[in-house]
């Protein structure tokens, strides 16, 4: 079965797979590549179910070459993926690892032979550990300065052979989750840092943007986030309002900032109110124009007001009867379509891609060799039909990338939840196209054959 109607999707429209350094590249310390947070929080027993680490992943680093064949094989326009920083920078300033970037070079140009687009992410939660033994990591403005520094080396090893930068994926999971709540690397718990940690890593974000433009002048420039409908669980006052307090800080606490709101008065905690307040030449460089906004989508959450001593956002509670993905996520389409009406409510003319989307399931190898993965394929085309109702209504949503490419290190979750649309046996690394990515190569396909595409053009020699 493909999408209904293929019809709302513009010619332009851009088909891409999405995945990220630290989930699938493995190869930790091989060619100078420093060590990251995520490789010292996953030496910590418990910090990551079945002890998994990312020490070898889906062996991309090694594999680059069969996996760019296989997207071309599934006829991507684009692939979304994310440089170490330690690969490039090991010390997070400083030195450059030759090696490490040549990585990066290869990649781009295996792509671009290919015929997809390299969509490249700066920073997806891998920051070097050196950084944080210096300067408490995004505590510090110091890194913001330091992200700037390493966007320059990298944008000028690439520059416009990469068709769009983001600078961070979503940097509420880094901040809050890394230094608000615990979950993540570096694991503190404490509300004011999250909360400095959000404002710094704005900042490197608005601070890396001049020498993208100047080093990639025909490439978009965008960033990431994520986002989720946040529910009262009942009707009492407490869940409402532990739901508004939710969604301005998951919701609203990045895009505000982003976009010339500022910050909104639910940000959390005395020190950051000072932080703030100290704040307003930041706001201007954060506010610095980009391209386009990159959101990310996978469910909804319902919540309760809990008055948890540290989670001032309450609990989160299933929805009753459900659907649900292997992670114990709801499957709610309209969500997408709320978020992209939330983001074009915001700003009407910021371009959006859709930067992640899709769902795990606990697949497994037939007897025929193949994956089986309806409930997947169903997820995929219910929110690509919401991503066409955004079209229809005028949102200009540009593209879709779903994620992910391949089955990988699901970060705190391990290798157990696969979120892949081609699956990886971790013991062979042997790959397996789901019928999922079948599906999604035929859907890419029609859309190809109703509103034929230009070939990419080159980019231009300096
Ligand atoms: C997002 C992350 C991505 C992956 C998916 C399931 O929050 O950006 O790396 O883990 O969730």
């Amino acid at each position: 079965m493909l999408v209904d109607n293929l019809q709302p999707f513009p010619p332009s429209f851009v088909w891409g797979a999405g995945t990220s350094a630290y989930q699938i590249e493995g190869s930790a310390d091989i060619d100078g590549r420093g060590p990251s947070i995520w490789d010292r929080f996953c030496r910590t027993p418990g910090n990551v179910a079945g002890g998994g680490t990312g020490d070898v992943a889906c062996d991309h680093y090694r594999r680059y070459r069969d996996d760019v064949a296989m997207m071309a094989g599934l006829g991507l326009d684009a692939y979304r993926f994310s440089i170490s920083w330690s690969r490039v920078i090991p010390d997070g300033t400083g030195a450059v690892n030759r090696p490490g970037l040549d990585f990066y070079r290869r990649l781009v140009a295996e792509l671009r032979d290919a015929g997809i687009r390299p969509f490249a992410t700066l920073y997806h939660w891998d920051l070097p550990d050196a950084l944080q033994s210096r300067w408490g990591g995004w505590i510090g403005r110091d890194t913001a300065k330091a992200f700037a520094e390493y966007a320059d080396v990298v944008s000028r090893a690439l520059g416009d052979e990469v068709a769009a930068w983001t600078t961070h994926n979503e940097p509420w999971v880094s901040s809050w989750l890394g230094y608000g709540w615990g979950s993540h690397p570096p694991g503190y718990r404490d509300l004011d840092l999250g909360m400095q940690a959000s404002h710094h890593l704005l900042l490197a974000h608005g601070l890396a943007i001049p020498a993208l433009r100047s080093n990639a002048p025909r490439a978009e420039v965008g960033i990431t986030l994520n986002f989720s409908p946040i529910v009262p669980a009942s009707t009492d006052a407490r869940d409402i309002e532990a739901a508004r307090s939710a969604d301005v800080n998951i919701n609203r606490s990045f895009i505000g900032p982003l976009f010339g709101i500022g910050y909104d008065e639910l940000a959390i905690g005395p020190v950051s109110h000072a932080l703030l307040r100290s704040a307003e030449d930041d706001m201007r460089v954060i506010q610095e124009p980009i391209d386009f906004l990159g959101a990310n989508y996978y469910t909804r959450f319902l919540l309760r007001d809990a008055s948890h001593p540290v989670n001032p956002f309450g609990e989160y509670v299933e929805v009753p009867g459900a659907e649900r993905t292997a992670m114990g996520w709801e499957v709610y389409p309209d969500g997408l379509l709320d978020t992209l009406r939330a983001v074009n409510a915001v700003r009407s003319d910021i371009k959006i891609y859709v930067t992640e989307n899709g769902a795990a399931y606990p697949d497994v190898v037939s007897d025929d060799g193949k994956v089986h993965d309806p409930d997947r394929t169903a997820y995929l085309e219910a929110h690509l039909a919401q991503v066409a109702r955004a079209i229809g209504e005028g949102i200009p949503v540009a593209g879709y990338f779903v994620w992910s490419l391949l089955d990988n290190f699901e970060w705190t979750e391990g290798y157990r939840p696969r979120f892949g649309i081609v699956y990886v046996d971790f013991e062979t690394q042997r790959r397996i196209v789901k019928d999922s990515a079948e599906w999604y190569a035929r859907t890419i396909a029609a859309h190809r054959a109703l509103a034929p595409r230009r070939p990419i053009p080159p980019p231009e020699m300096p």
